[in-house]
């Protein structure tokens, strides 16, 4: 994108994402940045900003004031989806809240959901919960992107209309299936960091004192087993035995 407004490396990474020259909505923006900085870089002719507090509105304003975007950047207060009109916007994005508040905004309102072109997603926690969740808000998984801002890996999910009834299997859904298909250093070293709090927490059900549900043990030795699947599958990417 052009200089304008620099964004960091996740925010980046979802600008990259958003369709060309079609509306946006940013949904929960709190600072604003990311629909200031697409108007401004000229990559969406326009956008709604929106978030269900007036604190963070009133800091998405000051950016867009402060960027003289105020023609191209409208800010509205409401729950999710709601301050849209169906079919007003192409892109919505929904970035830095937990996969259940995500799931729960597009559940509110599928007309409203189904009208949009595209979904970006970026969940601060509960990314396999949400690829899980999609099919059953009439969504489908269409691309994934891994990136690392300040020593955090960030989960991106790019969702379109269509794919309800495509379910995808246990492993795919912890890791992503266009994660797990494209493969890199990056994917490797999250699911490294995931193995290692896996094997903690393991370690941490040994030591305990009393009984532990034996569903909670369980639950965690599959996780692991899917991770160490997933690195094995990594690793036969990384360095291809003989054919
Ligand atoms: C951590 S900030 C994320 C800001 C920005 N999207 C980003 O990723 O940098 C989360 C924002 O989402 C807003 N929010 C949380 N739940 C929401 C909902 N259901 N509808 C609209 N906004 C919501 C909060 O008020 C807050 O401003």
């Amino acid at each position: 994108m052009t200089p304008g407004m620099p964004l960091g490396p996740r925010l980046a990474a979802i600008a990259e994402l958003v369709l060309p020259w079609r509306p946006l909505a940013d949904i929960g923006t709190d600072h604003g940045r990311l629909p200031t900085a697409l108007v401004l870089a000229g990559r969406v002719p326009w956008a709604v900003a929106c978030d269900r507090s007036p604190a963070p509105l009133a800091r998405a304003r000051v950016t867009v004031q402060r960027a003289g975007a105020a023609d191209r950047v409208q800010l509205r207060l409401g729950e999710g989806l709601a301050p849209l009109m169906p079919g007003e916007v192409a892109t919505a994005v929904i970035a830095g809240m937990g996969a259940p508040t995500m799931l729960a905004i597009l559940a509110a309102d599928r007309e409203r959901t189904r009208s949009l072109a595209r979904l970006i997603l970026q969940p601060n926690f509960g990314h396999e919960q949400l690829r899980r969740g999609l099919s059953d808000v009439g969504l489908g998984l269409v691309e994934e992107c891994l990136v690392v801002e300040r020593g955090r890996f960030h989960v991106i999910l790019v969702a379109e209309p269509g794919g309800a009834g495509v379910q995808l299997d246990d492993l795919q859904c912890l890791v992503g299936p266009h994660l797990l298909r494209r493969g890199g250093a990056t994917l490797q070293q999250q699911l490294e960091q995931e193995l290692r709090r896996c094997e903690r927490e393991a370690a941490g059900l040994a030591r305990a004192i009393g009984a532990v549900d034996p569903l909670r043990r369980a639950g965690q030795e599959r996780r692991r087993g899917l991770l160490l699947r997933a690195l094995e599958k990594l690793r036969r990417q990384g360095h291809p035995g003989p054919t």
